[in-house]
């Protein structure tokens, strides 16, 4: 038998990358400070063996002689999630679920697996007991006799407990918590990280059974650890939103099953996520009312779905030398070159106001067809006018001061009129050979900022 001789490995938190000997600075990713020191045990045996010679296990096929299963996608309960994965589960395929703590990962999966009737699963929890799990789903107000649960942190009896329940679905919550007694380096390192992930991958490509990671996430915001875990997964499903509102964002940041521009919008509630099958919604429920300045509603396009969203601003005159400028939800470079594009335009005086900026709702957007909506939203604010209600704009702002056409303008100006909004303002020339006048919409076409301006408040 080979010895097993335990050595000093230095792993890159960020990257994941190893190296033999400590560094400030990790060598594949250049990141500073990330090399941390982790015992590995080795097999002491030489495995520098001739290349040719070893006879392996499989075997080359050409492609066309390759079996492709013909099994279904297994379809989940949440259809925001069924969307994100791109049409549903793949047997055999290992998705990630990544997120900060508390923002919903355990109740996500929890809520969708026991509304799953027909497949035996098997839930290991490294993080709450069965008891809290047993709480959880009461509270959400669901039960299911095909579902078990586990507490669990050692990946060796993992795969005992999965060789007695025998699951066609496995849960582990979460990888971070996860170890095997074959490495010496505690849990939520990266090579206990990328054993236990690498393990479990074996077995789901083995056994056709799909298995759902839950991650956390890290300050930085990128999966906490390696990042050698999204390049051995099929998936990667992050689940955002904002702490102080209530919605919850699902986004596709990987999938090789499908589409990575799909969303899922969730709203925690008391008894679980609801799902947000129309987005707008989120701006719709701050809409009644009298409208106040300071306000615009864009329109933004996430995925496949257009959305309306309302842009707030709040512009008063700067009380210290230096303008405070804070935004949420938005770029804040992005809204400095606004600013600055207004400045040169229509003469706000930049360094003499304050300028806030939010997004409604909780939402990060990063359409740049949300610019036209930001730029009113000042505007309004900066001149305490207010945009007529039914009044909406979708737009890109080019540095000098023009508007520039968006993607799927015509979707955009559909959903407007969907939701009862009376005019949309849009790039020039955004809407060639659609035929306005059937529209219930108003459709204005701007080309340039000032235009707007004068539209919106002459
Ligand atoms: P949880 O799923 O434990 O988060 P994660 O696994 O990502 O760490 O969710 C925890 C939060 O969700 C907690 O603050 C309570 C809240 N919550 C609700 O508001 N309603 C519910 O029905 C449930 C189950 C949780
Ligand atoms: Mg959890």
């Amino acid at each position: 038998m080979a010895k097993l001789k335990e050595k000093s490995v230095w792993f890159c938190s960020e990257c994941g990358a190893d190296s033999p000997k400590w560094e400030g600075r990790c060598p594949a990713c250049g990141a500073w400070n990330t090399m941390v020191e982790e015992k590995v045990k080795t097999s002491s045996k030489s495995i520098a063996k001739s290349p040719l010679g070893h006879t392996p296990k499989s075997t080359p096929l050409k492609v066309s002689e390759i079996v492709t299963s013909s099994e279904p996608r297994i379809h989940m309960p949440s259809e925001e999630l069924n969307r994100v994965l791109g049409g549903g589960l793949v047997p055999g395929s290992m998705v990630l679920i990544g997120g900060e703590p508390g923002i919903g990962k355990s109740t996500l999966v929890l809520q969708n697996i026991l509304a799953i009737k027909s497949r035996r699963m098997l839930y290991v929890s490294g993080e709450e007991s069965a008891t809290q799990i047993r709480l959880r789903a009461d509270r959400i107000g669901r039960m299911s006799d095909n579902c078990y649960v586990v507490t669990e942190t050692s990946l060796e009896n993992i795969f005992t407990h999965i060789e007695k329940v025998k699951p066609e679905l496995l849960i582990v919550d979460s990888i971070q918590t996860i170890a095997s007694d074959e490495i010496e380096s505690s849990a939520g390192s990266v090579s206990q990280v990328r054993e236990c992930a690498a393990r479990l991958l074996r077995y789901a490509k083995q056994t056709g059974v799909p298995v759902l990671l839950i991650g956390h996430i890290n300050k930085e915001g990128s999966l906490a650890g390696p990042k050698v875990l999204e390049h051995i997964v099929d998936a990667v499903l992050q689940f955002e939103g904002d702490r102080q509102y209530m919605y919850r964002i699902l986004r596709a940041v990987k999938n090789r099953f499908g589409n990575t521009s799909e969303l899922g919008i969730y709203e925690m509630c008391q008894r679980g996520l609801r799902e947000v099958t129309n987005p707008s919604e989120m701006l719709m429920s701050q809409h009644e009312g009298e409208r106040l300045s300071g306000c615009a509603i864009g329109v933004t396009i996430e995925g496949v779905r257009p959305f309306l969203i309302e842009a707030q601003a709040l512009v008063s005159t700067a009380a210290y030398g230096t303008p405070q400028r804070s935004v949420t939800g938005f770029d804040s470079k992005r809204m400095n070159m606004l600013l600055a594009v207004l400045e040169k335009r229509v003469g706000f005086k930049l360094a003499a106001k304050d300028v806030f900026l939010n997004i409604a709702g909780g939402l990060k957007v990063a359409d740049p067809a949300l610019d036209l909506a930001v730029i009113a939203a000042i505007l309004s604010s900066n001149v305490d006018m207010v945009i007529p209600s039914g009044v909406c704009l979708s737009g890109e702002v080019g540095l000098s001061g023009e508007i520039r056409p968006v993607t799927r303008m015509e979707q955009r100006v559909r959903e407007a009129e969907k939701l009862g909004m009376k005019q949309i303002l849009i790039p020039r020339g955004a809407l060639k050979g659609v035929d306005t006048s059937k529209l219930a919409i108003k459709v204005v076409e701007v080309s340039k900022v000032e235009e707007a301006f004068r539209h919106l408040f002459a």
